[in-house]
């Protein structure tokens, strides 16, 4: 669904990014870990655009090289991002946010049409709330949104930054959950970052690792679990 090859990303002089390898197939959930300021979220903003990256890489989605792509095309093609930073309008109500991840013409083979009706299925909560504002929601609810917001412009790969950062474990399992939910009833492919845990362990289909803007570890979830040393060096665990 997704490969990057050789992405190298810089913000000004500095690089970010060095030969970036790291594909997401269909259906998976792909984790990728690494200490603060590693590169991560730099990855997931080269894949939207948002970070151009530059030489001769490449970001293939669906067939196609994306890279070089303005961010709203790379999103009309079908890959929803959920910053880290949440972006929650304060002062637009829970629906008229919703309505802001609306995609008038992304043709999306997502299986899933989303509406108010799905989401509010989905996130019963976001119903109760659906005429309140942004402000006054929890960051649990806000993080809900914003996961459900994306969700509106029917994206088939899901890159989410750290959902659960912030968040109180209950909540945090409750993202978790969802995150699941999302690969196992509505077939998204998902790459997220999040601070290693074996919680996340245990719901990753395979797992990447970063350190100073290269990929060091590349595997399923259980090689990780057992590389003891690579956890302690690289992850601080
Ligand atoms: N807008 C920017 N301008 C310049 N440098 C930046 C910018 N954003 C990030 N950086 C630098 O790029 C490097 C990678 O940052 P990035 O945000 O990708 O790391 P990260 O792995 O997501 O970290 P964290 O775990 O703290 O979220 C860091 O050294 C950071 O200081
Ligand atoms: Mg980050």
């Amino acid at each position: 669904m997704l490969s990057l090859e050789k992405v190298n990303s810089w913000y000004g002089e500095a690089q970010v990014l060095r030969n970036v390898d790291l594909n997401v197939k269909e259906g998976e959930i792909v984790a990728l870990f690494g200490r603060n300021g590693v590169g991560k979220t730099t990855t997931l903003r080269s894949i939207m655009g948002l970070t151009p990256p530059l030489g001769k890489g490449k970001i293939v989605f669906k067939d196609e090289n994306i890279l070089g792509l303005p961010p709203y095309k790379i999103a009309n093609k079908g890959i929803g991002f959920v910053p880290e930073d949440r972006r929650i309008f304060p002062y637009l109500t829970v629906k008229r946010n919703l309505d802001t991840g609306k995609k008038s013409t992304h043709k999306s083979n997502s299986k899933t049409k989303w509406d108010y009706q799905k989401v509010f299925q989905l996130f019963p909560k976001l119903e109760i709330l659906q005429d309140s504002l942004g402000k006054n929601l929890s960051g649990g609810e806000q993080q809900m949104l914003t996961i459900a917001r994306t969700l509106m412009g029917n994206p088939e790969l899901l890159l989410l930054d750290e959902p659960s950062e912030g968040l109180a474990p209950l909540i945090a399992r409750d993202v978790i959950n969802l995150v699941l939910e999302l690969k196992k009833e509505y077939g998204l492919s998902i790459l997220i970052i999040e601070q290693f845990s074996p919680r996340v362990l245990e719901y990753a289909d395979r797992c990447y690792v970063m350190d100073m803007g290269k990929i060091v570890f590349c595997g399923c979830s259980e090689d990780l679990r057992k590389d003891v040393k690579l956890q302690k060096e690289l992850l601080g665990v």
